[in-house]
């Protein structure tokens, strides 16, 4: 983290969990052992039909909701998608796109693109994922395949709107598997990305993003990871699941001494 030039972010992914009942639940949990947050922003991305239930319980609280795909499309005929506009209205502050999960489903550079530009044009803050499979890092591929997908996923982001941008880094052999990359692995990538940033953008730009870890990040190892210099916060999915584990997530990004 570095607190004097970009903003702290703990995100949730529940992925395919709770339902909108449950939601209600978790909230009214969650808002009871909140810390008040004095860094970081906290944001919980759930799925769509737990949006409603996610909004109309955080309302009074600095809590954002997202919501865990977005279609590029401003409407028409995509049966079971939904638009950018759509989560706005329903109250969405965050999106996640190009999880590696929805990756594996078929996504590709360029929908993440489109993804990442419909998301800032409707006024959503997108949290682009990117990482590498396990073959890809034994290849020693990891840079090159991160620096790709960075830069085909900002392509026509403008310079006024990058900092609008969080990137997650998910090395997909970390992701609920409990296997966390170690806190230096995961610096060096996140460090690499920020480079990248640069070269996209002003120095001042990249110095400002918010570069998020993911991938079995959990209330354990949460502080170590936080500690490094590129690593702005979380993406965190299993451990977003339980309020308890949540919350001593935010409490590590709210440490004083890093
Ligand atoms: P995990 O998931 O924390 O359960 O590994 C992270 C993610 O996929 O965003």
């Amino acid at each position: 983290m570095n607190r004097k030039y970009r903003k702290t972010v703990i995100a949730g992914n529940w992925k395919m969990n709770k339902t909108p009942s449950e939601t209600k639940e978790f909230m009214t949990q969650l808002k009871t052992i909140m810390p008040r947050g004095r860094w970081c922003d906290v944001a919980l991305c759930v799925p769509a039909v737990c949006i409603p239930a996610a909004v109309r319980a955080m309302r009074e609280t600095r809590v954002g909701i997202g919501a865990e795909n977005c279609n590029p499309n401003p409407s028409g005929a995509y049966t079971g998608e939904i638009a950018t506009n759509m989560l706005v209205d329903a109250g969405c502050k965050y999106v996640i796109i190009g999880h590696s999960e929805r990756r594996a489903m078929g996504e590709t550079d360029a929908d993440v693109n489109a993804k990442v530009l419909a998301a800032l044009e409707a006024g959503l803050v997108p949290i682009m994922c990117c990482g590498e499979t396990l073959e890809q890092r034994e290849a020693g591929i990891t840079d090159e395949w991160i620096a790709m997908q960075i830069k085909l996923g900002l392509k026509g982001v403008p310079e006024e709107k990058i900092r609008k941008v969080i990137i997650a880094y998910e090395p997909i052999w970390a992701i609920g598997t409990g296997r966390t990359a170690t806190p230096e692995q995961a610096e060096e990538v996140c460090e690499n990305i920020r480079t990248v940033v640069r070269k996209l953008y002003s120095s001042k730009n990249a110095r400002a993003i918010s570069i998020l870890y993911g991938g079995s990040m959990n209330e354990k190892n949460a502080f170590e990871l936080l500690a490094q210099p590129d690593i702005d916060g979380g993406l965190i999915g299993g451990a977003s699941l339980v309020p308890e584990k949540f919350v001593k997530i935010i409490e590590a990004a709210n440490q004083p001494t890093v």
